[in-house]
């Protein structure tokens, strides 16, 4: 058997943590940021979670980008699959969007443990991850948007 759709699932289901903890660690970075409140072990403690669970993702992602059908037609013919919004959308557009939004989450975390003032460890979490959300929530192929994975064929 496959394992192509138990990791889409498990792939499409781990969004939710994503963006739930990312909606966390931003209103306590934002709260943090302009209350001027100490960085606290709980304030750390969910940068460490959010990083875990998005690099998790992140494997789980490039997992399935080599065992997607969608993904092997489309780079079996790039060129034709460069004019197909689907195709484009699960070849180049989902996955640089997601590495740059994982890119700017690793980010956040890192500079945020390397400031020393409790102002600047809220505020660069906050700005990062806001950012990080937006490019996920862009990124996402919602239903309305018209993309779909193989297993929604
Ligand atoms: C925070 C990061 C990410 C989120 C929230 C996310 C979310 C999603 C969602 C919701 C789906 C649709 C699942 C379904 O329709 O059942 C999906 C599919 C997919 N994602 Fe991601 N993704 C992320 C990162 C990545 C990365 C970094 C890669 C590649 C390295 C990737 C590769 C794929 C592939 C190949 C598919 C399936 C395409 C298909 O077979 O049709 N994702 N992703």
């Amino acid at each position: 058997m496959s394992a192509y759709i138990p990791l889409l699932h498990l792939h499409s289901t781990l969004r939710y943590a994503v963006l739930i903890l990312l909606v966390i660690a931003i209103i306590r970075g934002l709260i943090g940021w302009l209350g001027r409140k100490p960085f606290t072990k709980a304030d750390d403690k969910i940068g460490l979670i959010l990083l875990a669970v998005t690099h998790t993702q992140l494997l789980l992602g490039l997992g399935l980008y080599f065992i997607s059908p969608t993904v092997e037609v489309a780079l079996a013919n790039m060129g034709e699959a460069m004019k197909d919004p689907n195709l484009r959308f699960w070849a180049v557009e989902h996955l640089v969007g997601m590495l740059i939004a994982i890119v700017c989450i690793t980010l956040g975390r890192i500079l945020s443990k390397r400031a020393t003032d409790p102002l600047f460890k809220h505020r660069k979490a906050a700005v990062w991850y806001s950012v990080a959300f937006g490019i996920i929530i862009y990124m996402i192929p919602w239903a309305e948007r018209g993309f779909f994975a193989a297993s929604g064929q």
